[in-house]
């Protein structure tokens, strides 16, 4: 059951908070410890909103959305899923009820940039990726670790864009993109000029 996440009692939102310190483990941008997760998760509820997977009262994966742009792109932010309740469909499931709420407050772009390679686990860690960004970005691949992008990918997000060295050097973030709506926009034509018209 997908459920909104801030009508939960206080033990599913403990559930929330600790799931953020054990599915992030090693990740340097990660939640250490509980307070900091608690406080993570308050944020995103006050901010935006959040949604919980659940069987009965135990919290199998949440999903949040926070606002950026004046509304017009949604952030996914944070995922996760319980250990033990991995590649079942649950994160689909969540992603799915993120797009519908973002969708619903009026989004055009759904975005993540928390598809960071802190660990080496794509072709753009440890590379000049100014050398040739976009060339960087199109050869994008897995090293054999499963990362997160590839997630994203099945759903129907693509790259939009990189920051180099976020998270520490040669260790870039993934920008990863989808439009709102069902059908793919294209950029509205630049206005003409008076000589043009
Ligand atoms: C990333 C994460 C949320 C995926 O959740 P999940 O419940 O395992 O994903 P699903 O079962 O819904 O997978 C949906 C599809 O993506 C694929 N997929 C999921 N994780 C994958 C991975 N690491 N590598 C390759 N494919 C993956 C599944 O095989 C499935 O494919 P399908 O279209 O053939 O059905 C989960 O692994 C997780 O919590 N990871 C730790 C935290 C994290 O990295 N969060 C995201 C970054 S912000």
């Amino acid at each position: 059951m997908i459920a909104e996440l801030g009508g939960q009692p206080d033990a599913v939102r403990e559930q929330a908070a600790a799931l953020l310190v054990d599915g992030f483990d090693g990740h340097p941008r990660g939640w250490r410890d509980l307070e900091s997760a608690t406080e993570e998760a308050a944020q995103v509820i006050r901010q935006g909103f959040a949604f919980a997977a659940l069987a009965d009262t135990r919290l199998l994966g949440w999903i949040g959305g926070l606002p950026e742009y004046e509304g017009r792109v949604w952030e996914l932010h944070p995922l996760v899923v319980r250990r033990e309740h991995r590649l079942r469909g649950v994160g689909r499931a969540l992603v799915a009820a993120f797009e519908d709420e973002a969708r619903r407050r009026g989004a055009l772009t759904l975005f993540t940039l928390g598809t960071d390679d802190d660990g080496g686990q794509t072709s753009l860690a440890g590379v000049d990726l100014y050398e040739d960004v976009p060339r960087h970005i199109a050869e994008l691949r897995d090293l054999g670790s499963g990362h997160p992008f590839l997630f994203y990918r099945r759903l129907g997000y693509v790259v939009t864009g990189c920051m180099p060295d976020a998270n520490g050097p040669g260790r870039p973030d993934i920008y990863m993109s989808k439009p709102a709506g069902r059908e793919r926009r294209t950029s509205a034509a630049p206005e003409q000029t008076p000589a043009e018209r």
